[in-house]
């Protein structure tokens, strides 16, 4: 597929930089962006060169602004069902590609912006990045799973309150609730995550994927089933030829030299 409304590059150490590129309209999600944005993500998922991904938005001004409110202005009901339907189907294939995804928050991160910075694994964002939910001033609810992601990054109280006020908050109050793990200079974001993602994937990258795997089975299905799901993949982490060269690692005091297998 090829893209107009983002832009798909890949480093030569396998990290993907997806910005979405429709800054006049400050990076909204139409339908034709989120269709291009499943693709993108379907390809992150595939590819087994691709290790990780970080999502930005073009221009100077915004992540994304939200989902488009112009095409929403014209929805019925029932499309504006399917729509939720299809953003949220494209949100949790990021959530669950298997990668660790990583949202460069560079401005304004609204409505279906600030959701989909909720379904990448971590979020980074620029001192000037105001993130906000304020579908409630335009009549509506957060579609692409605001309602139940945020609760489980924040917990319920702070969840209300943004869900409720409608009100943006500034990075600085973003990283104090833990809705974003840090805040960078705007001109350092990108650099920032790329180096945080070379630290994260120096480490074993099928136990990278089974820890991301765990967390997300216990925060959607209870302790029970989280603890069940952990100790399975324990087990499988145990029987990778990575597992025999950490541990071999360790003990000669030499550094790891990780295959994925
Ligand atoms: N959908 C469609 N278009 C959007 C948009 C969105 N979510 N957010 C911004 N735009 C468009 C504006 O209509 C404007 O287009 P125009 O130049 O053709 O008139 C352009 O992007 C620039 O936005 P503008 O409002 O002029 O910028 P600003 O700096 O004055 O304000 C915001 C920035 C983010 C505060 C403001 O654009 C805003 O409130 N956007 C909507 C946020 C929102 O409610 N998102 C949730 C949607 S469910």
């Amino acid at each position: 597929m090829s893209y107009s409304h983002i832009r798909f590059e890949v480093d030569g150490g396998g990290i993907a930089l997806i910005t979405i590129d429709r800054p006049a309209k400050l990076n909204a999600l139409s339908g034709e962006v989120i269709g291009e944005l499943d693709d993108a993500f379907a390809r992150v998922a595939a590819e087994e060169s691709i290790r990780a991904a970080i999502l930005t938005g073009a221009g100077e001004k915004a992540f994304v602004a939200g989902a488009d409110i112009a095409e929403l202005a014209a929805m019925t009901a029932y499309e504006a069902r399917r729509m939720a339907l299809r953003g949220q189907a494209v949100l949790r294939r990021l959530e669950t590609c298997g990668k660790v995804t990583v949202a460069a928050v560079n401005g304004f991160a609204l409505g279906g912006g600030m959701e989909l910075a909720m379904a990448c694994t971590v979020r980074f964002a620029s001192e000037d990045a105001r993130l906000g939910q304020p579908e409630v001033k335009l009549g509506i609810i957060p579609g692409y799973g605001g309602t139940q992601r945020l609760p489980r990054l924040v917990g319920r109280g702070r969840a209300m309150e943004m869900l409720l006020m409608g009100e943006a908050i500034g990075a600085m109050e973003a990283q104090r609730i833990g809705l974003v793990n840090a805040v960078v200079p705007r001109t350092e974001l990108i650099g920032f995550c790329r180096a945080w993602l070379e630290k994260v994937l120096a480490n074993a990258p099928l136990a990278l994927a089974l820890a991301m795997e765990a967390v997300d089975a216990g925060m959607n299905g209870g302790i029970e089933e989280g603890l069940r799901f952990e100790a399975s993949a324990f087990g499988v982490s145990a029987a990778t030829e990575d597992r025999v060269e950490g541990t071999r690692a360790f003990l000669e005091k030499r550094k790891p030299a990780f295959r994925g297998r």
